[in-house]
Formats: structure tokens, sequence, C-alpha cells
């Protein structure tokens, strides 16, 4: 179980976390969602313990972050791509499984390459691979390992609708072993979550199930909630 409780982060005079408290529900999708710069990512390195928080109190399943022990429990996809651009697609999937202390069999990486459909383009240099490909490349390789917590950064991004939607279903898979928290700023994927949180001003302005809060907000989609959080203001 995660918990945040009275998060604050500044950068230099720019608050970007104001008091956050939220718990994340075990074996669900948490859809973190708010607009650009709204500190989503901030966040979840604070989450991972690569960003200090300046006040309040990480725990993950009641172990303080940060704490190294933690990190063999997490898969973490992070916003901008990190693989080793002069190896093969198929040569990142295997090096990480090796990072993990896993031995990866061939029929798995197979499947995970199918999964993001990189099979094709398996044996190119990820130096010459699109934005896109390297997107889906990197998560594959949160799929080699099942940990607990799945902490994905806006992971759909550059991903077209199809492969979007298999890959939806492969995170709702997930969840019988995984607990997920998942940033967007995506609407239609957002409610393809179970639980939201939505940032504004720095804060959690609500949450709830994608259903709960619209029929809160008494409209038809979250866009809308977010203008009317706008009128709030
Ligand atoms: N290392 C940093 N130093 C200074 N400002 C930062 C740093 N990282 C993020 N910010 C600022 O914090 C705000 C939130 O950024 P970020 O968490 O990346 O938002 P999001 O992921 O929602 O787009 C932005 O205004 C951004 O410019
Ligand atoms: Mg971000």
């Amino acid at each position: 179980m995660i918990h945040l409780k009275n998060i604050s982060k500044r950068f230099g005079k720019q608050t970007v976390l104001h008091d956050i408290s939220v718990e994340i529900a075990p074996n669900q999708i948490t859809g973190l969602l708010g607009p650009s710069g709204s500190g989503k990512t901030t966040l979840i390195k604070c989450l991972m313990g690569m960003e200090k928080y300046d006040a309040g109190l990480i725990t993950i399943n009641d172990v303080t972050v940060p704490n190294r022990k933690l990190l063999n429990k997490i898969g973490y996809m992070a916003q901008s791509d990190s693989l080793y651009h002069d190896l093969t697609g198929k040569e990142n999937i295997e090096l990480f499984a090796h990072m993990y202390g896993k031995r990866i069999s061939k029929k798995h990486t197979q499947a995970i390459l199918d999964l993001v459909q990189l099979d094709q383009d398996k044996h190119k240099l990820v130096e010459h691979y699109s934005g896109g490909m390297k997107r889906r490349l990197s998560l594959a390789i949160t799929f080699i390992h099942q940990p607990e917590f799945l902490i994905l950064d806006e992971p759909t991004v550059g991903i077209d609708p199809v492969l979007k939607m298999n890959i939806w279903e492969q995170l709702h898979a997930l969840k019988e072993s995984s607990t997920l928290f998942i940033t967007t700023h995506i609407m239609d994927e957002a409610m393809k979550c179970d639980q939201l949180l939505l940032m504004k001003n720095q804060r959690i302005a609500a949450s709830g199930s994608p259903q709960e809060i619209l029929e809160t907000y008494g409209v038809s989609d979250i866009d809308q909630v977010f203008l009317k959080l706008e009128g709030e203001k």
C-alpha cells in the first residue's frame, strides 16, 4: 500500500506540490491526471525516492521512502526513455532482465516483444528507433518482472490507438498481482483507471472512481470536471 501524507515540494520559490495526502489502493489502477506542468512527474519522482520532498511522509508497505529495499518491489517507467541506444531492442530486454536478476526465457522475451508490437524491429539498434518505438520498448521492459508496484509516467504517449487498447488490457490483467500508478493527461485513458486523482493548482482537486467524479460534478466527461474546477478558482 502506498501512502502519501501532507506532501509538499518546492523548486526554489515555486511550489509544485502542496499538502498532498493520498492512499493508493492495492490491485487497482490509479491514474494521476493533470495538465502539463501540474506536478505529476515530480510526485512520481518523490514516490520513487528520486526527488526529495520538503514536508510530509511517503510510505510504501509501511516503509518510509526513500529506501533502497523498496526498489526491487517497484517497476518504473520514466517519462524520458532510459534505454541503451547502441543495443538492439531484444538486447535491451535481455540486459534489463539481467539487471533485475531475472533469467528471462526466449518465450517470455518473445511474448513481451509481441505485446508491444516490436517483433519486426527487435534486431534493430535502438538508436534507429522512432520515439513511439522507444516508448513501447520502455513499456516492454516494465513487463519483464511482475513487481508489486508498477509506476508508469505517461506510458502511452506516441503509441497508436489500437496498440494502446492492447496495452490497457494488459495493464488491467497485471492488477491481479500488482498495484499500478499511472500518470496521464489524456482524458479517455483516465476513464480506463479504477481510481483517479485530479491535479490542479499543486493539489489533488478531486478523487474517486471516474464514475464517482463525473457524478459529483454532474458532467459527462473528465474535461468538463477540469473546466468546473477552473471556474471554482
Ligand atoms: N528539477 C526541476 N527544477 C526546477 N523546476 C522543476 C524541476 N522539475 C520540474 N520542475 C517544475 O515543476 C513543475 C511541475 O513539473 P512536472 O512535475 O514535470 O509536471 P508534469 O509531469 O505534470 O508535466 C513545472 O513547472 C516544472 O517546470
Ligand atoms: Mg510529466
